[in-house]
């Protein structure tokens, strides 16, 4: 992304990982049977390989309906994985780059700050995902990006009128967060919201599905937040004073 830096992407093959792959072709990005982030020795192999100066941490388990039910992995991948990653920044001296969640957050009020009191969480998969912020924060230089994406076309017939959101879909969202690794190093934070506007999942679905129809949470089998929102005016703000003329 900048000519000097060596950045080390994990989580390539992912919905995000591959969209920044696309956008920074330059980026390392090791194929999971390359660097199963669960295998300490396999991370720092390949950090001894790469010597990256920047670690971007992508990967995840992420079926967050599957890690009620597969705890263990959940938390294998998605905790051990990330301290696996940190030790290896932590030895070598790096800066890093975490991709966490909206769902850090309860979900009620909606519109939450970087600095807004976290939890409690509502399944098991926030549950680690919580836990892996708390790992990155050891690391001088780090940046922990929460954000949330929807796959490029909404796959579902119905979507909710009763679920607020800034998420965006995934080829919205990839790009800022391109741009954030980018600058990295002029970010001034530990924590950004990388996310659109405030609106309904529905309103959401219905920018790239004509058809869909309105539905509500009520009813479904997961428990679903009121409002889970996120504020961007950090990264807005940041964004207006990268694009002032100097
Ligand atoms: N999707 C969302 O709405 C959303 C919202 C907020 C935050 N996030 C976060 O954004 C990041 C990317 O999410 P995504 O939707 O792109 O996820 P994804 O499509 O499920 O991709 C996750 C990637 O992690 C890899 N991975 C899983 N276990 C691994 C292991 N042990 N070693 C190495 N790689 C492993 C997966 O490889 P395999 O497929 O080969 O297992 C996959 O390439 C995650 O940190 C996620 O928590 C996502």
């Amino acid at each position: 992304m900048s000519g000097s830096e060596t950045i080390l992407l994990t989580g390539g093959e992912g919905r995000l990982g591959t969209e920044l792959r696309a956008l920074a072709p330059e980026i390392v990005a090791p194929l999971e049977a390359a660097m199963d982030i669960t295998d300490p020795a396999a991370v720092a192999a390949t950090f001894a390989e790469v010597g990256p100066s920047l670690v971007v941490h992508a990967a995840a388990y992420t079926d967050v309906a599957g890690a009620e039910t597969d705890r263990a992995r959940c938390w294998r991948i998605n905790v051990d994985g990330t301290r696996n990653i940190v030790r290896e920044a932590l030895a070598r001296d790096l800066a890093m780059v975490h991709i966490s969640t909206d769902y850090v957050f309860w979900g009620d009020t909606g519109g939450y700050k970087e600095d807004d009191p976290v939890g409690p969480v509502r399944n098991y998969y926030s549950l680690t995902k919580l836990v892996a912020e708390a790992l990155v924060r050891v690391l001088d230089r780090h940046l922990v990006i929460r954000t949330s994406f929807r796959p490029r076309e909404w796959p579902y017939p119905v979507a909710f009128t009763d679920v607020f959101t800034s998420q965006d879909y995934v080829d919205v969202i990839a790009p800022q967060i391109a741009l954030a690794i980018r600058r990295w190093r002029e970010v001034p934070f530990k924590t950004l919201h990388i996310a659109t506007e405030r609106k309904s999942v529905y309103d959401l679905a219905r920018r790239r599905r004509g058809d869909v129809e309105p539905g509500s949470k009520r009813g479904a089998a997961v428990e679903f937040p009121d409002d889970i929102s996120l504020d961007t005016s950090r990264w807005q703000d940041l964004k207006t004073q990268w694009d002032a003329p100097t």
